[in-house]
C-alpha cells in the first residue's frame, strides 16, 4: 500500500455508511498509512476508532446548515498538508463521488500539482436498501436508479426536473431530503407518480441507532416527522422499495392514507394522523369545526 501512497499526496478516501464493518479493506489500508486525517461529521465513530492514535485527526465537520468549515478553507488545509510532505486522507461519508464536492478538492490540488486519488466507498442509498431488505431496481418495473438531493438554499424552492423523477419505472434515491419531504412528495404526486407508490426512509443506517421507516409518497411528509435534524436519512422512492420480508428489525410502517375521514355538512375533515389516535382525537376536533362553522354561518 505505501507505494501508492507517497508522502505530498492525498487519497479522498470513502468511509462508507458508519459500520466500520461496511469500510473497504483498502480504505482501513490507507488510513492505517496516513499523517493526517481529515474527516466530515458523518463518518462513523467506528470507522474513526480505527484511525492509529500517533496519527493528526481533523475534524471539517460539515453538515447541512452548520458548516464548521467552508469548502475553501477545507480545500487549503488540505493542500498545505500535502504540501508539508504528508501522507493526506481525506474521509469522507459514503462515496466521496455522491454529493460529497471531491471535485472542488481535487480541482484545488491538481492546480497546486499534488496529486490525489479515489478510494470508493459504500454509498448512503445502498447501504439503506441493503437494511431495509430492499432491492434499488426491479426487472420490468424499475429499470431507473437517480440519486437526487433535495438541499436547497434556505429560503429557496427546490429546482428539480419534477417531470423526469415522476417517471414511473424510476427509482429515486433522495440525499439531504428529510426538510424537503413535504415539497418532495407533493411536487411527484403533482407531476404524475402515484400517491400510493412505496417509499422508505432510511435513518442512521448501519449504525446501531438505524430506523427504517415505510409507508407511501402521499404520507411521506408524516413518515419524517420523528426524525431530528441530527440524524443523516435517506429517502427511497419507488416500486422497487415494497416491504420485504428480509430487513431490519426496527422497521415502522406509517401511513396517512389510513386516517379517518369525517363528513360535516359540506365539509370533509381529514385527520392526519395514525388511526388510533384519530379515532381517540376525531369526534373533539369535529366539535370544534361544527362549532367554527357555526359562527361562521355555514358558509
Ligand atoms: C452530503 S451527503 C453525502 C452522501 C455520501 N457521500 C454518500 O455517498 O452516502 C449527506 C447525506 O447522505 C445521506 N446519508 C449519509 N449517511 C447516511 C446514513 N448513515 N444514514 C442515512 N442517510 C445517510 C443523508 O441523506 C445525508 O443527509
Amino acid at each position: 500500500m505505501s507505494h501508492d501512497f507517497s508522502p505530498g499526496s492525498v487519497w479522498l478516501v470513502g468511509a462508507g455508511p458508519g459500520d466500520p464493518d461496511l469500510l473497504t479493506r483498502k480504505a482501513e489500508r490507507l488510513i492505517a498509512a496516513a499523517d493526517i486525517v481529515f474527516y466530515d461529521a458523518l463518518v462513523g465513530a467506528g470507522v474513526l476508532a480505527l484511525i492509529p492514535e500517533a496519527t493528526e485527526i481533523v475534524s471539517v465537520g460539515k453538515r447541512s446548515g452548520r458548516h464548521s468549515k467552508d469548502q475553501l478553507s477545507i480545500n487549503a488545509l488540505l493542500a498545505t498538508a500535502a504540501l508539508a510532505g504528508k501522507r493526506v486522507v481525506r474521509l469522507k461519508g459514503g462515496d466521496p463521488s455522491i454529493f460529497g464536492r471531491s471535485t472542488e478538492e481535487i480541482d484545488h490540488l491538481a492546480a497546486h500539482g499534488i496529486p490525489v486519488r479515489i478510494c470508493p466507498g459504500i454509498t448512503a442509498a445502498s447501504a439503506a436498501a441493503a437494511s431495509g431488505g430492499a432491492s434499488l431496481t426491479l426487472r420490468g418495473l424499475a429499470r431507473k436508479l437517480t440519486f437526487v438531493t433535495a438541499h436547497a438554499r434556505a429560503g429557496e424552492a427546490l429546482d428539480l426536473d419534477w417531470t423526469a423523477l415522476a417517471a414511473p419505472d424510476a427509482t429515486l434515491a433522495v440525499y439531504m431530503g428529510r426538510a424537503a419531504a413535504a415539497e418532495v412528495s407533493r411536487n411527484l404526486i403533482a407531476a404524475g407518480r402515484a400517491p400510493d407508490t412505496p417509499v422508505m426512509v432510511a435513518v442512521n443506517v448501519s449504525l446501531p441507532t438505524e430506523r427504517i421507516l415505510r409507508g407511501r409518497l402521499s404520507a411521506l411528509a408524516f413518515l419524517v416527522e420523528t426524525i431530528s435534524d441530527d440524524d443523516p436519512s435517506l429517502l427511497l422512492i419507488g416500486e422497487a422499495i415494497k416491504p420485504s420480508p428480509v430487513g431490519a428489525a426496527d422497521t415502522q410502517y406509517r401511513d396517512v392514507a389510513a386516517s379517518r375521514t369525517k363528513r360535516i355538512g359540506r365539509y370533509v375533515m381529514t385527520v392526519a394522523m395514525p388511526p388510533s389516535a384519530a379515532d381517540a382525537l376525531l369526534p373533539s376536533c369535529a366539535d370544534q369545526f361544527e362549532a367554527m362553522v357555526d359562527v361562521a354561518g355555514k358558509s
